[in-house]
């Protein structure tokens, strides 16, 4: 009797403990999400070769002085977040319409388990991770076929068996850093399987980056959310002797404590002068009574970036001069939005591209000290896509269609009056038009002089 107590007590401990361990907080889509985009890139590669790409190691992290945070491209289509991982997808062999193209073999291979005292990055310095041996492998991946990564070349070897040619990612994204990662992974492949050819799989998933799924709209709502809170805290926090880095911690404090778990690009707190220079990114002045202060701050959550702009008075008062600028923007901003609909464009030239519409007001409304319009002003573009990058990979030149996501984002920068506005707003293009992911925040100047004032 006593002995079962024992036991019964001893397994409540367990219970306990396991119970005490919180879910993981970072949330991903359905595993189903990343399947039927892989059976997509398949299909649209056309099925004549297999599909290999790697994850990012332990190495392409400076993992002393940041988080680890996968390869947005394995990332995209696999949704795994851990390093050292490779993925094989092999075609079925069958010709005939696209319909008819099917995946056979979709393997994930990651490190097998590796509990030695000295690992650096094995599990009693990091926590336990998933082997491949693991009976639930497949299920915490969604892979059919989970495998260690010791296997990888006899796979592969086996899978060119049936085709000769390899797609992978050829060219990196710009802005990524990955030069040296695609060089390297191209070097391994080629080492592993020297009589392949090698074809370039960026252009099809960018094709399909460009439109997100529901999952991938629900966190960047999610993103913007928490982003839109930090903006309203530095609205009510904001004013003349704050530093810019103070305004830029408590903002990051803001979305991370709402699950962000990471700047989606970092913090662009500028006033006075440094409010007309776009990726001003130091944070490092007091901010001056007169001046106004571009907050360009946002999260990422689940890996899904938010980007917002606002524009404010430090002394909580916009000057005349500085109003009748905000006004520009404000309304430049809200034509584009008006516009954006399905079959629009976001890019320069021709009269439908947003960017028109936006430069256009801007240039036909107001003036510098010099009497001249303010078009030279808008110095960059009005939009982009966001997504696992905040610059997410688009074709500009391709027309809008729902589930895009996109910044809308004009500005006016006249250095000689120490004058920069930007105001920048998320949209979702809709079957009919879009909709402000980020219409819950203050815009209008009198509005953002209320929400300072109050406090
Ligand atoms: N938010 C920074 C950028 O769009 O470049
Ligand atoms: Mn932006």
């Amino acid at each position: 009797m006593r002995r079962v107590l024992m036991r019964c007590l001893a397994f409540l401990v367990v219970a306990l403990t396991i119970a005490a361990i919180p879910a993981a907080a970072w949330e991903r889509e359905d595993l189903s999400a990343f399947h039927e985009r892989r059976v997509k890139l398949v299909r649209e590669t056309g099925g004549d070769g297999v599909i290999v790409l790697f994850g990012y190691g332990d190495a392409d992290v400076a993992s002393s002085t940041t988080m680890f945070r996968q390869n947005e491209m394995f990332y995209y289509l696999t949704g795994w977040n851990e390093p050292n991982a490779m993925m094989l997808l092999v075609p079925k062999a069958t010709k005939g319409s696209n319909e008819m193209i099917g995946i056979e073999k979709e393997i994930l291979f990651i490190p097998p388990h590796d509990d030695r005292a000295g690992s650096y990055h094995g599990e009693l310095w990091e926590g336990p991770k998933l082997g491949p041996d693991d009976a639930d492998a497949s299920a915490r991946t969604g892979f059919p076929i989970v495998k260690s990564v010791t296997l990888f070349q006899s796979e592969l070897l086996e899978a060119l068996k049936g085709f000769n040619k390899i797609y992978t990612e050829m060219t990196p994204q710009p802005e990524s850093g990955e030069d040296c990662f695609i060089k390297d992974m191209q070097s391994r492949l080629k080492k592993a399987a020297p009589l392949a050819t090698f074809a370039d799989f960026r252009d099809v998933v960018t094709r399909l980056r460009m439109v997100k799924s529901p999952g991938e709209i629900a966190l960047i709502r999610k993103a913007a959310e928490a982003s839109i809170e930090a903006h309203l805290a530095a609205m009510k926090t904001v004013r003349p002797g704050m530093w810019e880095y103070e305004v830029a911690a408590r903002m990051q404090y803001e979305y991370e404590r709402r699950g962000c778990e990471w700047p989606a690009y970092p913090p662009i707190v500028g006033s006075g002068f440094y409010s007309t220079v776009l990726h001003y990114d130091r944070d490092w002045n007091q901010m001056k009574d007169g001046d106004v202060v571009v907050m360009d701050v946002a999260g990422a959550y689940g890996g899904y970036a938010s980007d917002i702009t606002r524009t404010l008075p430090v002394n909580g008062k916009f000057t005349p001069r500085q109003k009748e600028i905000y006004g520009i923007v404000l309304a430049a901003a809200d034509a584009a939005i008006a516009a954006a609909r399905p079959g629009v464009t976001l890019g320069r030239g021709g009269s439908k591209g947003l960017h028109q519409i936006a430069y256009d007001y801007i240039n036909t409304h107001g003036k510098d000290l010099h009497g001249k319009s303010l078009g030279q002003y808008f110095i960059h573009g009005l939009s982009h896509s966001i997504g696992l990058n905040v610059h997410d990979p688009f074709d500009y030149a391709q027309p809008l269609q729902p589930g895009m996501v996109v910044t809308i984002e004009p500005g006016i920068y006249i250095q000689e009056e120490k004058l920069g506005v930007r105001i920048e707003d998320d949209i979702l293009i809709t079957e009919n038009g879009c909709e402000v992911l980020t219409r819950v925040l203050p815009r209008a100047a009198e509005e953002i002089e209320k929400v300072m004032g109050r406090h």
